[in-house]
């Protein structure tokens, strides 16, 4: 890779500058390939060019002036929120606005809870947050910047939240509870309803990350799957989150915070006018930000409509379970839990999986990797379709390979972002 880290004095082609950022990406993976099952969010190339189009008009429009400027990017936030609602079993009275992932979702879940504690729990002096081992990393990064303490549960029970736990660490401070539906490491939706009561009962914020479920849960239920209680149909809930740049199949840079009484979002807002230029009034911590990622949410969600969701959720969900059922016949090879969403994790009790994940990238496989237990992550997409057959024949003869000792570790440890 040509790497220019001096500011050039002179500009040059754009024709020279293309050819130079070509060659920069050939050390690149591919966002989606078959052979890739890091998280890609890829469900058919009529949604990538459907989301691609819609962006590519909005591209220079600035969603910070969407009920100013740009109406329309106005309204299509107003639609993915209401949407979102709907699917949700929100009630009467509920609302939302987008964000630009499910990081800032959390975030502002955690900002919103707090100023609301301010309000509704004045005995929280030092407030806290109790949440569940697998809770996200962004709920930290919320509390951090927010000055808010984490009560982080030290383990699972049955791959889900430690509920005896989290009622356990609820103090006079505490202001809110999580649970993921699903959270990152297992796929495995935490116990939601019995957040919902313990939140009920000590009259907690209970804020539900669904950023990867979210638009594939509801869906999976239509389709007779078994799905746990995770949404606004449960009592106890106050928010969730959801990012339509995941499984909703739109470009990156839209999530959504959604809050059972839209009159909480005023704990949400910044609202500032003591300058010269006026009103300053968002939901949010970005200020610009491209109209392109809430385009590409909105005409994608009016693409496919619920049935068009329902269906990709139907195919890519198949290929999970060709892809689980091939795992679960390796001799030694467990799923962890009970996946309800594309991402899961597999491991063993009987051979070093560190090794047999450098054994399948030895066979040119990206997978995630993970500890408690040291896990191979999977997260299946339509790319997989074509892939979910010889991915299973190479674990196969990964494991053997492990298990005869021609493959040992090479020291690899997860990495979940750097
Ligand atoms: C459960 C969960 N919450 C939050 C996030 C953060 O989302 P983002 O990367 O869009 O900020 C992720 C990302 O994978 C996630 O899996």
């Amino acid at each position: 890779m040509t790497t220019n880290r001096s500011f050039p004095a002179q500009g040059r082609p754009w024709s020279e500058v293309q050819s130079a950022m070509a060659e920069a990406r050939k050390g690149d993976l591919p966002w989606r390939a078959p052979r890739i099952f890091k998280p890609a969010y890829f469900a058919g190339e009529d949604l990538v060019q459907v989301a691609n189009a819609a962006y590519d008009m909005y591209i220079s429009d600035n969603a910070l002036y969407g009920n100013t400027s740009y109406p329309s990017l106005g309204r299509y936030e107003e639609d993915v929120v209401a949407m979102m609602l709907e699917i949700l079993d929100a009630p009467e009275g509920a609302g939302g606005s987008i964000s630009s992932g499910g990081t800032e979702s959390n975030m502002m879940a955690v900002k919103t809870a707090r100023d609301w504690a301010r309000e509704a729990k004045p005995g929280a002096t030092a407030p806290e947050i109790v949440v569940p081992r697998t809770a996200h990393p962004s709920l930290e990064k919320g509390a951090q910047m927010f000055g808010v303490k984490v009560v982080r549960m030290a383990g699972s029970v049955d791959w889900r939240a430690d509920i005896a736990g989290m009622a356990a660490a609820i103090t006079p401070n505490t202001i809110m509870l999580v649970g993921s539906a699903p959270p990152y490491p297992y796929g495995t939706t935490d116990d939601i309803s019995a957040l919902s009561q313990l939140a009920e009962r000590h009259k907690l914020w209970l804020h539900v990350d669904s950023c990867l479920g979210g638009l594939i849960l509801p869906f999976a239920r239509r389709l007779g799957k078994e799905v746990p209680d995770f949404d606004f149909a449960l009592p106890g809930v106050t928010s969730i989150s959801v990012d339509i740049h995941k499984f909703g199949y739109a470009n990156k840079g839209v999530s959504v915070l959604l809050l059972r009484d839209k009159t909480l979002e005023r704990f949400q807002r910044t609202t500032f006018d003591a300058w010269p230029s006026g009103l300053y009034s968002t939901p949010n911590i970005t200020g610009s930000r491209s109209g392109g990622a809430i385009a590409s949410a909105w005409a994608v969600m009016n693409y496919l409509g619920k049935e068009g969701y329902q269906e990709r959720v139907r195919i890519i969900l198949g290929i999970r379970d060709r892809i689980i059922a091939g795992i679960c016949k390796v001799p030694g090879l467990y799923v962890i839990g009970k996946p309800d969403a594309y991402n899961f994790a597999f491991a063993s009790k009987e051979f070093d999986m560190n090794a047999v994940a450098d054994a399948m990238e030895d066979r040119g496989w990206v997978m995630g990797r993970a500890g408690e237990p040291a896990s191979i992550q999977l997260m299946a997409n339509r790319a997989h379709d074509e892939s979910a057959e010889d991915f299973v024949a190479d674990l196969a003869l990964a494991v053997a390979d492990v298990r005869a000792g021609r493959a040992v570790s090479r020291g690899v440890k997860a990495v979940y972002a750097t």
